[in-house]
C-alpha cells in the first residue's frame, strides 16, 4: 500500500474487506464464518454485491504480507504467526483480506521492498513465496474470508511499476522517494532492532514527481505490459497447492485489483480543488487507456470473478468516473489518507485537528459514494488508516512506539466506518464495505527484530516508517471493526427477514 506524506504528496495505500452474514457452509465448525464453497463468488448488481446468501457486506483489513507470513521459514515466513492472526481476525468478524499477488524483485539488492520477492526476474518465480500464497488463500478459506488480490503495484514497497519499467530498460537505477531506510540512524544497541529514519530529497532520494514519472513510463512501455500481462496469466490460472483449487474457479478469490493506487500520468503544477488534491480532466492520459485494456484482459482470463482498480479518489470526480466507468470494472475503490494528504497532524493534539481530519473522511466518503451512483456501480473503502497519538511519543527515542495512546484514531475509525456503513444502509448509496490500513497483529516496534532478509513484518510496508499505521492485535480499533460487523449482520438479518 502506501506510501508517505509530504505535503502534496501523491501516496499511499492499500487494504481490504469484507464481512457478511452467516456462511452456508461449514468447513471446519471451529470458525466463526465456516469455508467459503468454491463456486459462490461475488457478484455485483447496481449499487451492492452478492454472495450465495443474499447481499455481500465487506469487513475487511489490510494483510498485505500474507503471501510472505505464510511461507516456509526457510524464505522469512512464520506460520504460527499467520495463523494466530488470521484466527485473531476472524474473531472481530473480518471476511476478508486485501492481499499482495504480486512482488518483485531486480537483479541487483534494492531497499525498501517486500523481500524475497514473488518474481525476482521477469516470469521467474520463487516458488516458496507462491506456496505462500497458496497458504495464505487455504487459511483464509477456512475462516470464511474471500481476498482481494493485487497484481502490481504503483509504489516502491514491492517492487511494482518501477521495477518494471527498471527490467524493461536495462536495469535502469529506479529514483526512489524519501524512504524508511531501517538500518540509518539512530539505531538501537541491538543490532537490526531498529530505529532508522526516511531518506532525503536531494541526499540519497529523488523527489516524488522524479519517482512517479518513471513508474509511470510503466503503462506505456510494451516490454514492460507483456511481463506484467505474463505475471497476470501465472497468478490467474494457478493451482493452489494446498487446497487443488484453481485459482479462477475459486469463490475465495473476490476480486483481481489492477494495482495499488495506480497514478495519473499527466500531473499539472497546480492542482485543484479546496485540498490541492484534484487533478483537471485529462482524457488522454495513458493510465485510461491502460485501465481498460487490462481489466478486460483479466476478465478474459477470470470471467466468475471481479475486477477492481485499486485507485484512491484523490484526483477528483473526473479521474474517478474515467477509471471506473468500463464495463470490465466491477466496482469501484476509494483509498482516504488524512495524514498523507496534508489534512491532519499526528504530532498536533488539537481537538480542531482531528475534527477536521472526520470532516473531511465524512466529505469524501459522502461524495466518491455519489460518483459512484452516477455511474451505477458500488465501491468498496479498500484503505484509510489513522497514527496513534503520536505527539506522546515526542522526545522518545521512537516517534512510533505503540504506547502511544489512540482516542484520535478510534474516533476517526469510528467516524469514517459509520460513513460507509451509513452509506451501506441507505439503498441510494454506494458503499459495500470497509478496509483499514493494515493488520500488524502480533508486531510491535520495541519488540521487532529484522530477518535474515533486513525485514520486519508490520503492518506498514517495507518503505514507511513501522508502527505508523499498523493496527495491532489488542487495539480497540479491532473493536470497532467488530462492531461493525454486527450491526451490519443485525442489519441484513432485519432485511432479510422482512
Ligand atoms: C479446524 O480448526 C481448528 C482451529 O484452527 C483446528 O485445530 C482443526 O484441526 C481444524 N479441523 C479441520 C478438520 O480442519
Ligand atoms: C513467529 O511468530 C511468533 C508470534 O506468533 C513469535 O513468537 C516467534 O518468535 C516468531 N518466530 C520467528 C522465527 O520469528
Ligand atoms: C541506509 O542507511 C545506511 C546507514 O546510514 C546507509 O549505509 C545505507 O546506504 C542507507 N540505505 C539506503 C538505501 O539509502
Ligand atoms: C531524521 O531525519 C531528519 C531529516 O534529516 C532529521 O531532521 C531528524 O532529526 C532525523 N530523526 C532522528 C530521530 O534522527
Ligand atoms: C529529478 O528530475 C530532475 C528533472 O528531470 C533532474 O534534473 C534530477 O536530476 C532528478 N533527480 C534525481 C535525484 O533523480
Ligand atoms: C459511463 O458510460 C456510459 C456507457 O458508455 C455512458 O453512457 C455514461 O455517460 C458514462 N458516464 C460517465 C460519467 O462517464
Ligand atoms: C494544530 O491544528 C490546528 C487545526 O489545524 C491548527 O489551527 C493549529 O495551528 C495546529 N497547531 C500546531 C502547533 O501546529
Ligand atoms: C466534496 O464535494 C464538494 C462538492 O464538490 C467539495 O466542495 C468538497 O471539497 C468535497 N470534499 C471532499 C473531502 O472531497
Amino acid at each position: 500500500m502506501t506510501s508517505i506524506c509530504l505535503a502534496i504528496l501523491l501516496a499511499l495505500a492499500l487494504a481490504f474487506s469484507p464481512a457478511s452474514t452467516a456462511r452456508p457452509s461449514q468447513a471446519n465448525s471451529s470458525y466463526k464464518n465456516g469455508g467459503i464453497d468454491a463456486n459462490d463468488f461475488v457478484y455485483a448488481d447496481n449499487l451492492r454485491l452478492y454472495d450465495g446468501v443474499g447481499v455481500h457486506y465487506i469487513t475487511g483489513l489490510n494483510y498485505w504480507a500474507c503471501m510472505n507470513l505464510a511461507a516456509d521459514d526457510s524464505v522469512g515466513g512464520n506460520y504460527s504467526r499467520l495463523v494466530t492472526e488470521l484466527d485473531q481476525m476472524a474473531a472481530k468478524g473480518v471476511n476478508h483480506l486485501r492481499v499482495m499477488a504480486s512482488s518483485e524483485g531486480a537483479s541487483t539488492p534494492q531497499p525498501f521492498r517486500m523481500n524475497p520477492p514473488l518474481m525476482p526476474a521477469p516470469g521467474q518465480y520463487n516458488e516458496e513465496i507462491f506456496v505462500g500464497l497458496d497458504t495464505c488463500l487455504a487459511e483464509m478459506e477456512k475462516r470464511g474470508m474471500r481476498a482481494t488480490m493485487t497484481l502490481n503495484n504503483e509504489w516502491q514497497w514491492s517492487g511494482g511499476f518501477g521495477q518494471y519499467v527498471s527490467w524493461a530498460n536495462h536495469d535502469a537505477e529506479i529514483p526512489y522517494p524519501p524512504s524508511w531506510n531501517l538500518s540509518a540512524p539512530p539505531q538501537r544497541s541491538n543490532p537490526s532492532t531498529g530505529w532508522g529514519n526516511y531518506t532525503v530529497i536531494g541526499v540519497d532520494a529523488a523527489p516524488w514527481s522524479n519517482y512517479t514519472d518513471f513508474a509511470n513510463r510503466f503503462y506505456t512501455d510494451t516490454q514492460a505490459q507483456a511481463w506484467y500481462r505474463d505475471h497476470i496469466d501465472a497468478v490467474v490460472n494457478r493451482v493452489n497447492s494446498v487446497n487443488g483449487r484453481k485459482y479462477n474457479e475459486d469463490a475465495t478469490i473476490m476480486a483481481w485489483q489492477l494495482a495499488n493506487e495506480p497514478q495519473a500520468a499527466i500531473v499539472p503544477e497546480e492542482f485543484l480543488g479546496p485540498y490541492g488534491l484534484e487533478l483537471p480532466p485529462a482524457p488522454e492520459d495513458p493510465l485510461i487507456p491502460w485501465v481498460r485494456e487490462t481489466s478486460e484482459y483479466i476478465k478474459s482470463l477470470a470471467p466468475k470473478q471481479l475486477v477492481s482498480v485499486g485507485f484512491e479518489g484523490k484526483q477528483g470526480k473526473w479521474y474517478w468516473q474515467a477509471v471506473h466507468n468500463f464495463s470490465t470494472i466491477d466496482y469501484g475503490t476509494s483509498h482516504c489518507w488524512v495524514q498523507n494528504w496534508g489534512i491532519y497532524d499526528m504530532l498536533n493534539s488539537s481537538i480542531s485537528n482531528i475534527e477536521k481530519a472526520k470532516i473531511f473522511a465524512r466529505d469524501f466518503v459522502a461524495n466518491t459514494s455519489d460518483w459512484a451512483v452516477e455511474i451505477g456501480k458500488p465501491i468498496f473503502l479498500e484503505e484509510f488508516g489513522m497514527a496513534r497519538n503520536n505527539w506522546e511519543n515526542e522526545g522518545k527515542e521512537y516517534q512510533y512506539l505503540s504506547s502511544a495512546s489512540t482516542s484520535n484514531k478510534d474516533g476517526y475509525f469510528q467516524t469514517i466506518i459509520g460513513a460507509a456503513v451509513a452509506m451501506f444502509k441507505d439503498p441510494q448509496a454506494a458503499y459495500v464495505g470497509t478496509c483499514p490500513w493494515a493488520y500488524g497483529g502480533v508486531y510491535r516496534p520495541e519488540t521487532q527484530q529484522a530477518d535474515q532478509f533486513g525485514i520486519v513484518w508490520a503492518g506498514d510496508p517495507p518503505h514507511e516508517s513501522p508502527g505508523w499505521y499498523d493496527l495491532y492485535d489488542t487495539d480497540e480499533t479491532m473493536n470497532i471493526i467488530y462492531r461493525q460487523q454486527q450491526e451490519i449482520e443485525a442489519f441484513l438479518d432485519k432485511e432479510q427477514g422482512e
